[in-house]
């Protein structure tokens, strides 16, 4: 009998022990995108819940949300998109909404979670005009300039004097973890001025470069930011070619390949749809592999990294935030909770769990970047696996054995690459 009591003992002291050990070695954080944060919108009225309008009240309802859940994260992730699109009328939109705007924002993170750091990537709706972001960056100094100025609260010095002059910025999150902030507006296909001058976009890279090389030297692990997705294309009824030159998708998955091992994941938003998609490496036709030559030979390698794109909180489809736990000694993600937007007919807002990774993806064992690979893989054979995924994410009807599948899947194998995605979609119509 005593030894019983004693092994009971034992073994509850020992499953303790983990517990214990399991939730300490924890971190959490937020990641929110494209909020379109619309200052003059009613959340009681149904014309103002319209896509890319989300009303102050129904953020405000998501940020209380996320403090209820947890009020002490590590930091929270911000992947662009802060200002509401399309103008309310001719007045709306000017520099000085969007200032307000991306104002308003801030204050009600501070309010809530006045010791978290915030970090955000810029959008292309976050400049007056849309879309087009001047490569000459002293033509939105009055955005730096102000941004760097309100985000102060969070960012130091350094980071600053970047956001300050370019909207790119780097920041410490947690002791062993950094996150590079890109402007992906200097990146992205549908901005005309960069064609013409790509000054500002090769700044940018080497810029990126120089910290991938610093995070390493510092031996701190790095997770990337930004809005356009780097590697892939958007699809909803069609393809739209949202994200990166090809150019500069290329770039970017080199430089990822060399920085691989010190790179964890990348979170993006801008597409307003839940996927994830790999990155693969390149093999060259040289030896030494270097970013600055070329000598490519292909880039559907191993799978070297990962893109997170995230649901939009905002009512394009149903608004969703996430929250993500990580390993603080390796920073490699372990779960995330995704919440989901419900409104009852009082109107009152709520945000109850929409679905938890380890429940939703029960055949992956973890979150590295072959693992998403053979989830993926998985899904070309597994229709239920797909169907549940195409659930999840949302927008598109896209039945499992069609050509919308083949595409889906092919943009997530292959995204990373021109030429792969081009010769994953030929193969399989
Ligand atoms: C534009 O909309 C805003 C917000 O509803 C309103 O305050 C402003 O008066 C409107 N301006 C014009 C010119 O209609
Ligand atoms: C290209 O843009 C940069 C600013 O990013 C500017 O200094 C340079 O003069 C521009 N080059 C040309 C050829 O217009
Ligand atoms: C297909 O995927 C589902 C969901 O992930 C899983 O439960 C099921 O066992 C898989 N079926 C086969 C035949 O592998």
């Amino acid at each position: 009998m005593q030894g019983l009591i004693k092994l009971t003992l034992c073994v509850v002291l020992f499953i303790s022990q983990i517990c214990f050990c399991s939730a300490s070695d924890r971190g959490t954080f937020f990641w929110a995108t494209d909020m379109h944060v619309d200052i003059w919108g009613d959340s009681g009225n149904p014309e103002d819940m319209i896509c890319a309008w989300t009303p102050s009240s129904q953020l405000l309802s998501a940020v209380a949300a996320m403090k209820e859940q947890n009020a002490d994260p590590d930091f929270i992730l911000v992947s662009g998109d802060i200002v509401h699109f399309p103008p309310r009328n001719s007045s709306d939109l000017s520099k000085q909404n969007i200032l307000d705007t991306i104002s308003s924002f801030t204050a009600w993170m501070v309010a809530e979670f006045p010791s978290t750091k915030l970090v955000p990537a810029l959008g292309n709706h976050d400049h007056h005009p849309s879309n087009n972001w001047p490569v000459d960056v002293d033509d939105s100094a009055w955005l730096y300039n102000h941004l760097a100025d309100i985000w102060s609260v969070w960012l130091e010095p350094d980071a600053l004097e970047t956001l300050g002059r370019t909207g790119w910025f780097s920041t410490d999150v947690a002791e062993g973890l950094r996150v590079i902030t890109l402007n992906t507006n200097f990146f992205t296909v549908y901005n005309t001025y960069l064609p013409w001058n790509t000054t500002i976009a090769d700044e940018q890279f080497t810029w990126f470069e120089g910290e991938l090389e610093r995070a390493l030297s510092d031996n701190v692990k790095v997770y990337i930011n930004g809005h356009h997705p780097a590697v892939g294309v958007h699809i909803e009824g069609g393809v739209e070619v949202g994200g990166l030159w090809p150019l500069y998708q290329q770039k970017f998955t080199m430089l990822y390949q060399t920085y691989a091992d010190n790179i964890v994941a990348s979170f993006w938003g801008h597409d307003h749809v839940d996927e994830a998609r790999v990155v693969r490496g390149c093999s060259y036709t040289g030896p030494n592999p270097d970013v600055d030559s070329s000598g490519v030979n292909s880039c559907g390698g191993d799978a070297v990294g990962i893109a997170f794109v995230g649901q939009a909180l905002t009512n394009c489809q149903v608004p969703a935030f996430r929250e993500w736990s990580f390993d603080k000694s390796s920073f490699e993600l372990v779960d995330y909770d995704q919440f989901w937007f419900q409104e009852d007919e009082e109107g009152v807002m709520t945000w109850p769990l929409q679905y938890r990774w380890s429940e939703a993806y029960t055949e992956m064992d973890d979150m590295k970047p072959e693992s998403w690979r053979g989830e993926i893989e998985r899904m070309q054979t597994n229709a239920t696996a797909f169907d549940a995924f195409i659930e999840r994410r949302g927008l598109i009807e896209c039945e499992s054995g069609s050509k919308c599948q083949q595409f889906t899947l092919c943009n997530y194998l292959f995204g990373s690459g021109h030429a792969e995605f081009l010769s994953c979609l030929w193969d399989s119509f």
